[in-house]
């Protein structure tokens, strides 16, 4: 058993199969915004932002010379020397990605092992991103999903959204990081400060409007624990969760400007990306049922992403000890396969002990922001 955040809010450890924690399907009542309110107001930005990329294209000319001779740096790397110029090349590594990315993503087929040499197994922006939380699974969401035949998967964080640093880089630079793809596998990246950064969907957006967007949410009260448990790696000494989160527990005030609670926030952050893209784009995994069931939670990302049912229960395999699935299957050339691997020491870490109190007025503080979230997503994730 895993020891949790107290006794009466205590996740149970993952179980083995069958498990009857399913999320039911949430009834939608009659004022959500349907999907085709948000696919024509998306349709609405997509035609205002793709008439002012024409204009621009048209009048610089002197620019567009200056794509045709790049300049290029030692790894090969297309460097743009201004802001417009990077635009530019933004808009040339979109179009070379353009065929793959919006025809080839439903057209999932076997897997092609790559053969050196072959001009087709090459870097491809990501057709899929894993947008976030932090502390929601999205890290187990990506091990699982890699797997897959069809998944050609960044093991790092790129942050290339997120951070001003690499975005000024390019849309090159970008793809760059990227593992290289064959026209029909999915590349897919995870970066979780994506969800929470306000300029990052319509970053994303001026990339690919098609690009497909997951997101690992979980009980916020206990990511707030999750995360607070990380800062504690690096700070032991810290003070409790509970200074951070409250400021007066008799008056039950909590802190509500601090990150930890804010990024729970997940109705609030939705409403952004739904500005720039149709929810019907967007799926949301269940970090429990990642835990507890992974094999089915996979099958509806599988499903999402359009690729050929393949994951199975037979690509888990339950650890007593670390309290979690591990997984068998396809792995980095030269490993042996049959051997179960599990997330690192930093995935499923004890968490301290929370107060009840605090647990039950932080539950309070989100369940308004959790129900508006389960209507806007259409699904009940069950949380206090
Ligand atoms: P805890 O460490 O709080 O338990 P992220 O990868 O987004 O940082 O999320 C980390 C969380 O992934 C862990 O939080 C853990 O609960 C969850 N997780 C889901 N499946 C897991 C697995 N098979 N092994 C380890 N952790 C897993």
């Amino acid at each position: 058993m895993r020891v949790t955040a107290s006794p009466s809010s205590a996740l149970p450890a993952a179980r083995p199969w069958n498990s009857t924690d399913i999320a039911r399907p949430f009834p939608l009542p009659k004022q959500t915004p349907t999907r085709e309110k948000d696919t024509s107001k998306t349709r609405r930005i997509q035609e205002k932002h793709s008439g002012k990329k024409k204009d621009f294209l048209n009048s610089d000319k002197e620019l567009l010379r200056s794509i045709n001779n790049p300049s290029v740096d030692s790894q090969g790397t297309t460097r743009a020397n201004s802001p417009k110029e990077r635009d530019l090349l933004n808009d040339q590594v979109i179009n070379n990605n353009k065929l793959w990315n919006e025809e080839n993503i439903s057209k999932n087929k076997l897997e092609r092992k790559p053969i050196s040499g072959d001009k087709e197994f090459v870097k491809r922006l990501p057709n899929a991103v894993i947008i976030g939380v932090k502390k929601g699974g999205t890290r187990a969401l990506l091990e699982i999903l890699k797997i897959h035949p069809s998944i050609r998967a960044c093991n790092s964080e790129v942050h290339f959204f997120d951070r001003d640093i690499n975005y000024e880089r390019g849309l090159s630079w970008y793809r760059e990081n990227m593992p290289p793809s064959y026209p029909q596998d999915i590349t897919i990246e995870k970066s979780p400060a994506y969800f929470v950064t306000d300029k990052v969907p319509e970053r994303m957006y001026n990339m690919s409007k098609t690009v497909k967007l997951l997101v690992v949410v979980r009980d916020p009260t206990r990511r707030a624990i999750s995360d607070y448990t990380q800062s504690l790696s690096k700070k032991p000494d810290n003070y409790p969760f509970e200074v951070f989160a409250v400021k007066d527990l008799q008056k039950g005030i909590i802190n509500v400007s601090w990150m930890k609670l804010k990024i729970g926030l997940y109705a609030k952050y939705l409403q952004k990306w739904l500005k720039f893209f149709p929810l019907s784009q967007m799926h949301f995994v269940s970090g429990e049922q990642l835990i507890y069931n992974p094999a089915k939670e996979i099958q509806h990302v599988e499903r999402f992403l359009n690729l050929k049912h393949f994951i199975t229960r037979d690509n888990f395999v339950y650890n007593k000890t670390k309290g979690f699935f591990c997984l068998v299957g396809k792995r980095p050339q030269g490993q042996n396969s049959s051997k179960p691997r599990c997330m690192g020491k930093s995935k499923g870490r004890k968490h301290p002990k929370v107060r009840q109190a605090v647990i039950e007025l932080l539950n309070s503080y989100f369940r308004p922001h959790n129900l508006r979230f389960y209507e806007m997503v259409n699904r009940d994730f069950g949380w206090s």
